[in-house]
């Protein structure tokens, strides 16, 4: 019997998703049941295609890639090419897969996994828009109560937001699937712009990863030079923020986190807050808790964790 944690890693790389997907492939606690593709950053025919791509670099070819939703719920697909570049995974030369996407869409294939895992073993990894876990929850409802754990990358609060004053990213394209997820009943845990901002791909942090000298430590520097560039003009700062490993790391060493279990609502009526995660953290409101919203990371601790976890692949 595995000990291993059994994950899904639902995902639109996307440069910070392809160094959460290398953490996750490099550590062995973890068991990575699949990867579902989500469009988010990029296209959706990009974005399982990045997943691929990033098995394959981290040497994990037999790693289940999934296709999923091709937009959001209700709204019209916004991406992302002027952060992540035209083909999402700019700045190494990675190779075409050879890997072949598997045939069954990813939102059965959520489902199966979790109707057939024993309840509460499986935990979702959502790094993108949240249409897939969505589309997952409302065509099978009897999944919700046997999720073990949502940890997932968005939204923001004290930071605002990272495409309109108040939203960040991946709850703004599908606020009505974060507002299915925030309201499923699942074990949640949130880390938003508030925590992600924290860990900084400062340059002495990207000159370690270069300096490890395998084919993943420098694809993970190129990565992350130009995934870096859009955030550093526009915060001025030394490195930009590396969203989607801090929820790999959460489930590897929970302890390099804190925050509190709040309310976290999400707007998805007004255009001038839409994708808003209204998140109470002051406790002013009468709302029922419904997730762990994370704060503070030990950002030292993390690059420690990712830098050494990434050395173990090619
Ligand atoms: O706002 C940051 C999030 O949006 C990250 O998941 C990044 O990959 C993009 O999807
Ligand atoms: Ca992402």
């Amino acid at each position: 019997m595995s000990d291993k944690r059994k994950i899904i890693i639902d995902t639109d790389p996307g440069q910070d998703d392809a160094v959460a997907i290398l953490l996750a492939l490099a550590s062995p606690e973890l068991d990575v049941l699949g990867l579902t593709a989500v469009a988010g950053n990029v296209p959706l025919h990009l974005t399982e295609k990045n997943a691929m791509k990033i098995c394959e670099l981290a040497g994990k070819p037999d790693t289940k890639v999934f296709a999923g939703a091709v937009r959001p719920l209700v709204r019209q697909l916004v991406t992302a090419e002027e952060v992540h570049g035209k083909t999402g995974l700019n700045g190494p030369d990675l190779p075409e897969p050879t890997m072949k996407l598997q045939e069954q869409h990813a939102v059965d294939f959520i489902i199966e996994t979790i109707m057939r895992e024993q309840p509460a073993t499986v935990t979702l990894c959502p790094l993108g828009p949240l249409t897939n876990i969505a589309l997952a929850i409302s065509r099978e409802p009897r999944i919700a109560p046997r999720i073990q754990e949502i940890v997932l990358m968005g939204g923001g609060l004290f930071e605002g937001g990272n495409v309109t004053p108040t939203a960040e990213f991946n709850i703004y394209v599908d606020p009505h699937a974060a507002d299915i997820v925030m309201k499923c009943g699942a074990p949640i845990v949130m880390m938003p712009l508030d925590v992600t901002h924290q860990a900084l791909t400062t340059a002495k942090r990207i000159a370690a990863l270069r300096a490890l000298g395998t084919r993943v430590g420098v694809a993970t520097a190129e990565l992350l030079e130009f995934f870096e560039r859009f955030d550093e003009d526009k915060y001025g700062t030394d490195g930009g923020p590396l969203h989607d490993p801090c929820v790999i790391a959460y489930l590897l060493k929970p302890e390099l986190f804190k925050g509190r279990f709040i309310n976290v609502s999400i707007e998805t009526a007004s255009e001038l807050t839409m994708g808003m995660t209204v998140a109470d953290w002051w406790g002013v409101t009468k709302r029922e808790k419904n997730a762990t919203y994370m704060r503070h990371v030990d950002h030292e601790g993390f690059y420690t964790l990712l830098t050494e976890r990434l050395a173990r692949l090619p």
